[in-house]
């Protein structure tokens, strides 16, 4: 075939193949094709030669004008193909907000610190602030400064956890009354809730850790018939206000007099049921008048300043109240328990 024909040939083959092709990578293919370094474009261009002489300049400038109608063809459907690729993509990624969602996971408050929540509400009520200590405390402040004496049994190392010859885990919230009585000046009105620590076995009823609820109130002229009233109001908001109260003469090294404080059974009323062990009461509390020589060692005249002080074990206070027979539940986290509350 003549090189003239076979240029006409190529020109309409180029044509067709260009306006049928479909994606990008089938137009890559026809570019190489036709108009790649060994495409049938630069064959012919190689072939120039073998014509005769006065042929070859129309020969070349046809050559010429069907490279560039070439590659103005390979531009064009370049860019239509891109732009469909494109809408394509986006159309395939696009996301449809009908569809139903995956639902976040809800947190819960764990009961203790639910409860924990409502009784510094109603001491926040009452005009108190909260107030905090370490857990790591030192025998100062955890016995001594509390009148807790040498030989006092709780003291001992089967009761205590020691971590060495002057530090321990603290056995109560007490520590706290010293601490702020150190660091503030009266009138002093504070609850501090916290974790503390036993040398105990754990079992049904007992956990080596479980949480207090301490309360001080220190300034002039406070008497026991101001820790009667404080302890009703909080009794009647947690309890109910149909709970009656009773203080039993107690002892505590940090207080004089001292009281232990029940409330009528929330389940029995005051009948006698298994839940109070047939006596009508339960037991909520410790109280009692700051003991003097607890207000002189952290720099308080006695003769001036007096103060009451309270002190509640709130995990037996959380069993009671949500029907819990086991304490170590409230410390294994296993959600199926968390979920009920
Ligand atoms: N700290 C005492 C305990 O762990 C409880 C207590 C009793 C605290 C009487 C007080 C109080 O503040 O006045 O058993």
């Amino acid at each position: 075939m003549k090189l003239k024909e076979k240029l006409k040939k190529l020109k309409k083959e180029i044509q067709q193949a260009f306006a049928g092709v479909e994606d990008l990578e089938e137009l890559e293919k026809l570019r190489v094709k036709y108009l790649g370094q060994k495409g049938e474009v630069q064959e012919i261009f190689g072939q120039i030669g073998e014509v005769e002489p006065e042929m070859r300049p129309e020969i070349g400038k046809k050559t010429n004008e069907l490279q560039e109608q070439a590659a103005k063809l390979h531009q064009k459907e370049k860019k239509r193909l891109e732009k469909k690729e494109k809408k394509q993509k986006m159309k395939k990624e696009k996301i449809d907000v009908t569809l139903p969602g995956t639902k976040p996971e809800m947190g819960y408050a764990h009961p203790l610190t639910r409860g924990m929540e409502e009784i510094k509400e109603v001491f926040l009520g009452l005009g108190f602030s909260i107030a905090e200590g370490p857990e790591i405390e030192t025998e100062y402040y955890n016995f001594e400064a509390l009148n807790i004496p040498e030989n006092h049994p709780a003291r001992d190392l089967q009761d205590t956890l020691y971590i060495d010859d002057k530090h321990l885990l603290r056995t109560h919230t007490s520590p706290v009354q010293v601490r702020t009585m150190e660091n503030q000046r009266p009138p002093i009105r504070i609850l501090a809730p916290g974790r503390v620590y036993r040398s105990d076995e754990l079992d049904a009823s007992h956990s080596p850790v479980f949480h207090q609820i301490e309360g001080l109130v220190v300034a002039e002229d406070i008497s026991f018939s101001d820790l009667k009233g404080t302890i009703r109001s909080f009794v009647s908001e947690i309890y109910g206000e149909e709970r009656d109260i009773r203080f039993r003469p107690s002892y505590f090294p940090f207080t004089e007099p001292s009281a232990e404080v029940d409330v009528s059974c929330i389940v029995c009323e005051g009948e006698g049921c298994s839940l109070c062990s047939r006596s009508g009461w339960l037991e909520v509390m410790g109280a009692g008048m700051v003991h003097p020589n607890v207000l002189e060692m952290s720099g308080y005249n006695p003769e001036v300043f007096s103060g009451f002080a309270f002190g509640m074990g709130w995990d037996r206070i959380a069993m009671l109240k949500y029907g819990i027979h086991d304490i170590r539940v409230l410390f294994e986290n296993d959600r199926r328990f968390l979920h009920q509350f």
